[in-house]
């Protein structure tokens, strides 16, 4: 079984990616991939929202438990949706608590802030490993105004460095940094022990995430610090286009995919 210990000592660098679903978490371990996040970017990945915001407990419990019985190897991290945590304590110990206890999570991930560090350590004091997240937390995306690179001032790194040195002191096994600098996620990589993983922050990090949607070219926009790997669109726009030629044109159901039964030739 994965632990948080085996990401600690890695020493290539960590790569980890999103996942949903069973046969992706099945395929994404296949690859060797480290560390699978339930995010709760399925809202925009494939749950059709336009943010995160709109995402619950109940799905990312549900797409969790997906993904845990699709895998074996791979550390599973499940990320703590918008006002799942942080507004009371017992309520925040619930809902990442059942992600351990029911949906087989091995660690759940936070949007962090001022307001999680005692949070991690309250749950890491009860045995929940968590993974903090710094930079651009997409579930303040109605303070922040969208999107945009974090950490730009020399007054904002420094928050999100203390943060991070904060979160770790709290406990937390690994630190998310995302859409930030490079040179500050950098220094802040130096700066830890545990290990940094950057979407958007640079080659500095001990190790890398991205959307798998992006990764396998499913989704239609991309942002600019993502890369598609493999075209998934124009792989489901030729079989599904194939599909409807071969029913309307007759090719398919062929002879192969029907079977004929003698007893039920007279049912009228
Ligand atoms: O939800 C998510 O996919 C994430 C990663 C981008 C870190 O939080
Ligand atoms: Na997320």
């Amino acid at each position: 079984m994965p632990t948080v210990a085996d990401i600690r000592a890695a020493d290539e660098p960590i790569t980890m990616l999103t996942a949903y679903d069973a046969p992706t978490a099945e395929l994404i371990e296949a690859a060797g991939i480290d560390v699978i996040l339930v995010g709760d970017s399925m809202g925009n990945a494939v749950l059709g929202h336009d943010s995160t915001l709109p995402v619950t407990v109940e799905e990312v419990h549900s797409r969790t438990g997906a993904v845990t019985r699709a895998t074996e190897e791979t550390l599973v991290v499940a990320d703590m949706p918008f006002l799942s945590f942080g507004v009371e304590e017992a309520e925040s110990i619930e809902n990442a608590g059942c992600m351990i206890k029911e949906a087989g999570a091995d660690a759940i991930k936070l949007e962090s802030g001022p307001h999680t560090v005692e949070l991690t350590e309250r749950l890491v004091e009860l045995g929940i490993p968590v993974m903090a997240h710094l930079g651009l937390t997409p579930q303040r995306v109605n303070q922040l105004g969208g999107y945009g690179r974090q950490g730009t001032t020399r007054e904002a790194a420094t928050e999100i460095a203390e943060l991070a040195v904060a979160h770790e002191e709290a406990g937390a096994f690994s630190l998310v940094l995302e859409h930030v600098p490079a040179n500050l996620a950098a220094r802040i990589t130096e700066e830890l022990s545990v290990p940094t993983i950057g979407i958007g922050a640079g080659p500095d990090c001990d190790g890398q995430v991205l959307v798998i949607t992006d990764v396998i070219g499913l989704g239609e926009w991309t942002p600019p610090f993502s890369e598609q790997f493999g075209d998934v669109r124009g792989e489901i726009e030729s079989a599904v286009g194939a599909y409807k030629e071969a029913v309307e044109g007759g090719e398919f159901p062929a002879e192969e995919h029907a079977e004929t039964v003698e007893e039920v030739e007279d049912v009228y």
